[in-house]
């Protein structure tokens, strides 16, 4: 912290944060702007950073928390395991509407023009990364892992966010490999692979008043292994506002999946009249 806090009120020259090789145990960090400089804060991984397990630690849902920065680095071949399996019990999300989530392993919001390169992200507690009202964000070259049946370990969960592009990334998770959002805008996702997971998926929209539509998504040149559904967009029934437009999935090959094109306009709530959604464009479905 004492680093993070040196580089962010440095404005003399670029700061890049270390964390060299070794095993670190870490428990809930934010890294919180706005920072000084107009270059952006470069941090290098080497090693790995354990999180702590104990869940009472966690009195917000996030480990590594990124908040109001502008211009970051992360980088390094480093990994960042969230030490899931030792806390995966605690959740009952299936059972329990009003359950407690568990900690994602990075989040960032309120953050803008970050690169993330080289990264391995393993067996977070909750989702891997969790891109909320954030801006021009690229994931490229990362790895997260996790295994088929851990609960709610997306890949990445990207909310309330424009220009975000995720590449040549290889995902293995328990649920989305990558899961798409309220008022996301100008997402690119090329060359990634699934697999285990639920797929690369729109939604769900629409389970709030208050949820925006998504404009302008495509996955192209994707490869989607043992996964229960591919390209997936699920709005829930009763839905009383938003749009889903400009999705394309294009270049998709697909191996043992279940769903491999599934368009869900009842999800979450079975019973409630869908809104009308419409298809344009439908050969390159
Ligand atoms: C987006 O962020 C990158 C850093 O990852 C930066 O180099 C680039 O200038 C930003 N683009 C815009 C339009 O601000
Ligand atoms: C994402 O990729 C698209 C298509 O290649 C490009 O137009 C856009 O500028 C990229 N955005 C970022 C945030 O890098
Ligand atoms: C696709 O991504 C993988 C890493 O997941 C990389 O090894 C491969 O070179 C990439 N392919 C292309 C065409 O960039
Ligand atoms: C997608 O793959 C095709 C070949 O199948 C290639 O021509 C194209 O450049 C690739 N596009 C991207 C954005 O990687
Ligand atoms: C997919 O499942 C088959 C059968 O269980 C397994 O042999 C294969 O390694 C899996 N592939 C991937 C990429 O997970």
């Amino acid at each position: 912290m004492k680093t993070w806090v040196a580089a962010c009120r440095n404005s003399n020259a670029p700061a890049k944060i270390v964390i060299p090789t070794g095993a670190f145990l870490v428990g809930p960090v934010v890294f919180q702007g706005p920072c000084k400089s107009s270059e952006p804060i470069v941090i290098e991984v080497q090693g790995t950073v354990k999180a702590t397990t104990d869940v009472s630690d966690y009195s917000s849902p996030e480990w590594f928390s990124f908040e109001f920065v502008n211009g970051l680095v992360l980088t390094g071949k480093g990994t960042f395991d969230g030490q899931g399996p030792k806390v995966w019990h605690y959740n009952d999300c299936k059972t329990n509407p009003n359950c407690q989530h568990l900690a994602s392993s990075l989040r960032f919001s309120n953050v803008n023009n970050a690169y993330v390169e080289g990264i391995t992200s393993l067996n977070s507690k909750w989702f891997h990364f969790f891109i909320y009202e954030s801006k021009n964000i690229t994931l490229n070259n990362v790895k997260i892992t996790a295994p088929a049946e851990s609960p709610n370990t997306d890949g990445i969960h990207i909310s309330a966010s424009t220009s975000v592009n995720v590449t040549n990334t290889a995902i293995a998770t328990g649920d989305d490999c990558i899961g798409i959002v309220q008022d996301c805008h100008n997402i690119y996702i090329t060359n990634v692979t699934c697999g285990p997971g639920h797929g690369i998926s729109v939604g769900s929209l629409g389970k709030w008043s208050y949820d925006k539509g998504v404009s302008n998504i495509v996955v192209r040149n994707c490869t989607l292994v043992n996964t229960t559904n591919g390209a997936r967009i699920k709005t829930w029934g009763g839905t009383t506002s938003g749009e889903a437009t400009g999705i394309i999935y294009e270049n998709i090959v697909m191996k043992n999946v279940k769903n491999p094109i599934i368009i869900d306009q009842n999800y979450g709530r079975k019973n409630q009249v869908s809104p009308v959604i419409s298809f344009k464009n439908q050969n390159r479905v």
